[in-house]
């Protein structure tokens, strides 16, 4: 199987430019169709004892995957490719400053232009390939990836357009390959803790949540000729919306069970604030003829979405990498029994809890929420939490996300976020887009999955 998709990919890109190449996956209209024998919702494949990673993209954020990648047991980094051949040598170097033996020996390189990555799509054959570049690239890469008979996995968001996303669950259906997100998020602990807490039913029945990524990030902005700020910094002048809603909107869906079971995205209507904050530290940090200045920051400050379900619940999605204030995610899940929080991690139950709080008036928290956590605990926190917080990466939550990939792989187990949740959290951007535009008129929602999420399983509690 993989060597024929790797034959049918050589055969394309060899006769086709790459313009047309990709053009048979831009027309939504081909993917509406279901196949239920297709479907990717609890997709699991063989069991892959050592997995052949590739990595594109190794700026900030593709460095610290390959790095960590590389110190768990059952990879092989097998290639990697950037842009730029001094942080493809960086990678190469710590990954095999962690490999034993053989492993991690025979890492081949690509770097130099924009399309190095289908090279080494072609001279090597990856088991999965991470794809950690600017935004644009991530559709198109993945597609590829899957293409050339490896799994995908893709940092957030998954792909810029609806039209894109289509073509990501149209390419994965056909060639039957994963293409997960990689939403770290979903693993922080007290991510966790809320979805076993949900999951136990402590909160009743879920009614809202309220999800966020507010970051303060404008230093981004001295990376100007590469790196995170010098392309993020274009999105965030020309369009206006809520650009980067996964990190916040992950854990919501997944305690909601949205696309499994029991609930679907199903409207949204967005607002931003008026576009201050880039403009003036553009103009307070950088000469009047600096790139920031010559832009027109057209992006408000703080865009409030807010999503209806099909249910009829709610969930408010807020984002701002610009203001002067703390960061948050939000993380609040009210049901008919209570209420969770977090920034800080807050509980509230009906009638109280029993030692710990008299009644849904007062919030758990503090020293409080030790006692929560030993009887609550999610149990695949319970196992890695220790190790997690040794290894780091946002505080655990990176590491925890990395080793279930290769422990899903390893025993041909599904992936705990399938393609269609990385669709369903990264479709809030383009469509917030579009109600903002429309003074907020509300958009719907694609349903990605073409009704099978009524059939797929909640994501369990993994232990
Ligand atoms: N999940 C998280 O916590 C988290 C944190 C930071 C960034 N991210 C995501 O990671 C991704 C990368 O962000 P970053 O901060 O590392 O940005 P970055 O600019 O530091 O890194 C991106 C890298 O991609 C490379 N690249 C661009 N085009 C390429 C091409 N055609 N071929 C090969 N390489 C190419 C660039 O040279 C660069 O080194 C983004 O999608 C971002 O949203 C996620």
């Amino acid at each position: 199987m993989k060597n024929l998709n790797r034959r049918r990919f050589l055969q394309r890109s060899g006769l086709a430019t790459t313009a047309a190449f990709f053009s048979g996956f831009t027309n939504p209209k081909k993917t509406l169709a279901a196949n239920p024998k297709q479907y990717l919702g609890g997709f699991s494949v063989a069991p892959i004892p050592n997995i052949r990673m590739a990595f594109i993209g190794v700026g900030y954020r593709g460095h610290g995957h390959a790095e960590q990648w590389a110190q768990i047991a059952g990879t092989e980094v097998v290639a990697i490719c950037d842009l730029y051949d001094d942080l493809v040598n960086k990678t190469k170097t710590v990954c095999q400053k962690h490999g034993k033996g053989n492993r991690h020996k025979n890492i081949k390189t690509y770097s130099g232009n924009e399309t190095a990555w289908k090279k080494m799509l072609t001279e090597v054959q990856a088991d999965a390939v991470v794809i950690s570049t600017n935004w644009k690239n991530h559709a198109p890469m993945a597609i590829g990836t899957m293409e050339a008979g490896a799994h995908a996995f893709v940092e957030v968001p998954l792909a810029l357009t609806i039209e894109e996303m289509w073509d990501l669950v149209r390419t994965a259906e056909s060639t039957q390959k994963h293409c997960m997100m990689l939403e770290n998020v979903n693993y922080g602990r007290e991510e966790l803790l809320f979805l076993n807490l949900c999951r136990q039913q402590k909160l009743g029945e879920l009614l809202h949540g309220e999800a966020a990524y507010i970051h303060e990030l404008r230093w981004q902005m001295e990376e100007v000729e590469r790196g995170t700020g010098s392309w993020r910094t274009d999105h965030y002048a020309a369009r206006n919306g809520n650009l980067y809603p996964t990190h916040g909107l992950g854990p919501i869906a997944q305690y909601m069970n949205i696309g499994r079971t029991d609930d679907l995205f199903h409207r949204i209507v967005s607002f931003s604030s008026p576009a201050k904050g880039r403009r003036l530290h553009a103009q307070k940090n950088y000469p009047e003829e600096h790139r920031w200045n010559q832009l027109e920051f057209k992006g408000g400050d703080l865009n409030s979405s807010l999503i209806k379900t099909k249910l009829g619940r709610t969930i408010l999605v807020q984002w701002d990498e610009t203001s002067p204030r703390p960061y948050t995610r939000h993380n609040l899940i009210q049901g008919s029994l209570g209420t969770l929080a977090g920034f800080p991690t807050r509980l509230a139950f009906e009638g109280g809890m029993s030692g710990l709080s008299d009644s849904h008036h007062q919030w758990i928290q503090g020293d409080a929420l030790e006692k929560v956590y030993e009887q609550y605990e999610h149990p695949l926190y319970k196992r890695l939490g220790a190790l997690a917080e040794k290894m780091g990466g946002h505080g655990g939550m990176d590491f925890m996300m990395r080793y279930r990939v290769v422990e899903c792989l390893q025993k041909g187990e599904p992936l705990d976020q399938n393609i269609y949740e990385g669709c369903f959290w990264s479709a809030v951007a383009p469509l917030s887009e579009q109600s903002v535009a429309q003074d907020g008129q509300v958009q719907s929602f694609p349903d990605f999955t073409r009704g099978q999420w009524k059939n797929t399983a909640p994501l369990a509690i993994v232990s």
